[in-house]
């Protein structure tokens, strides 16, 4: 059954899994994808924002603001009670796909794990086009999801699929993320080769459109790390890049 993100359940157990990988690793790749750091960067879309974790990373490392925005109520009403900061502001996404922003105005757009929960082709297209009508020109979108080429491999802090196992475009496809103290958390997600979402990102009018497969450094021996065995070789995330 597909994971509704609409439960209050949901949500509170999306918060109890601790993003590791993502704070080691995969976060500073992907704001330094989306040139968080340059000096025209001052608003930020973080389009399926969830409990706002992204959004809180984002304002430790960059002076900017955040529109984080999600179509899941009890996703926001976390982000709400856990993550209140002046330079952070939530809205609810609708059933259109459209946030309440001009066009062409924000300097830069970021997503997290937001594609791999969508089953219908058309909702994504339709998600890539809003985030392309809001961005200034020049200005950079950039997505982290999972790396589906990485598909059974047995990762110490999840996996996702079966080995040796086949899925087609679109076939769901079962994430195990691990939690402290906890059975691991059963995510039902959806399997998009990289060539889909680069062809959507095309589609929508984006140019310079590309992917960067981030691994930990082999010397990596900060937090963690003994966690973090396999990700020295092989790429657990997917980053996109496209400039509008
Ligand atoms: C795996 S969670 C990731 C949340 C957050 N980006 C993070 O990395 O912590 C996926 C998020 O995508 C949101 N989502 C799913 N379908 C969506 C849609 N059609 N439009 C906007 N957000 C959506 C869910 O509500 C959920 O918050």
């Amino acid at each position: 059954m597909t994971t509704d993100w609409n439960l209050l359940g949901v949500a509170e157990s999306y918060e109890d899994y601790v993003p590791v990988r993502e704070r080691t690793f995969a976060w500073s790749a992907l704001f330094e994808q989306a040139g968080l750091g340059d000096r025209d960067c001052h608003r930020v879309l973080d389009y399926g924002a969830g409990t706002g974790r992204v959004a809180e990373q984002i304002l430790r490392s960059h002076d900017v603001s955040v529109i984080a925005a999600d179509r899941s109520p009890s996703m926001l009403k976390v982000a709400q009670h856990k993550r209140q900061d002046p330079r952070i502001s939530y809205q609810t996404i609708g059933p259109d796909q459209r946030v309440d922003l001009p066009d062409g105005e924000l300097d830069a757009a970021i997503s997290c794990f937001v594609f791999v929960c969508i089953p219908e082709t058309d909702t994504i297209q339709s998600i890539v086009e809003e985030v392309y009508r809001v961005l200034r020109p020049g200005a950079t979108y950039a997505m982290l999801e999972v790396n589906p080429d990485s598909v059974g491999v047995p990762f110490e802090l999840g996996q996702m699929g079966r080995m040796g196992r086949e899925y087609a475009v679109g076939e769901a496809i079962e994430m195990r993320l691990a939690r402290p103290d906890a059975e691991p958390m059963s995510i039902l997600d959806y399997h998009w080769p990289k060539e889909v979402h680069l062809d959507r990102l095309r589609k929508a009018g984006f140019r310079d459109v590309g992917l960067v497969d981030p691994t930990l450094p082999t010397e990596y021996d900060g937090p963690d790390a003994d966690r973090l065995q396999v990700e020295r070789t092989m790429a657990p995330y997917t980053i996109y890049v496209a400039r509008k």
